[in-house]
């Protein structure tokens, strides 16, 4: 498989008109998208193929605010992000929930993509391992079905800062041990235009998930053009 870039463009968004410039900007590319839900669609009707960045644990009904599963798939979207450090920060996300919620995207046919990773603190302690395979064994309670990791260690994400490509190396390495199938795990935090070159010499990362710099179409196209080389 060729490595994927995955493109999370969190709540940078605000404007159809900043949607529209930035659709018009972007070439035809094999980027998967994942926008703010209410722009899905705009992107989905432009080509891409596209993923949502949260679904709700219920199936539809009298859930206010709520996005479900069953309305995302039929929007067009194909895969759906889970576990994002943002939202186990931001809206207590638990290992609980999330392992509901990837139960419910593969009931609806979703492909779940669950994002793991060790705050800092974690890092500095040589707890990164324990962590993520605690977070992998609880979000995959009971699941048999295959799913996408994405490793995004949360003090890279938004910081310039990253692992090196040995460390990066070592974690896809394990993660990868704890499946039984050919599991596909990506590298997400601070991947930019500056440090892909390097980043893509990761001899087993499957593909990377961009936040900021994915928001500027000129520097997503210099990451494109070193990762399909
Ligand atoms: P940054 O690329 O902005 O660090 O964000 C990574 C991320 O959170 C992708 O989900």
């Amino acid at each position: 498989m060729n490595k994927l870039i995955l493109v999370n463009l969190k709540m940078y968004q605000s404007t159809k008109e900043e949607v529209d410039n930035y659709l018009n900007n972007l070439k035809e590319s094999p980027v998967i998208f994942f926008p703010s839900v209410i722009y899905l669609e705009k992107f989905i009707n432009h080509g891409f193929v596209c993923g949502c960045q949260n679904i709700s644990i219920n199936d539809p009904g009298a859930y206010t605010s709520e996005i479900s599963a069953k309305s995302i798939k039929d929007m067009g979207a194909k895969y759906v992000l889970l576990g994002h450090s943002e939202i186990r920060q931001n809206l207590s996300e638990t290992d609980e929930s999330i392992n509901l919620k990837i139960k419910k995207a593969l009931d609806n046919n979703l492909k779940p993509i669950l994002c793991i990773g060790e705050n800092y603190e974690e890092y500095t302690q040589m707890m990164t391992k324990i962590i993520i395979k605690r977070q992998i064994e609880k979000a995959l309670k009971d699941i048999t079905e295959e799913v996408i990791i994405s490793y995004e260690p949360v003090w890279a994400i938004g910081t310039g800062k990253t692992p090196t490509n040995n460390e990066i190396e070592d974690i896809l390495n394990y993660i990868k041990s704890l499946f039984n199938y050919d599991v596909k795990v990506f590298y997400g935090g601070s991947v930019s235009k500056d440090n892909i070159n390097e980043l893509n010499k990761i001899k087993n990362v499957d593909g990377f998930l961009i936040g900021k710099a994915g928001l500027d179409t000129s520097s997503l196209e210099k990451i494109i053009e070193v990762v399909s080389k």
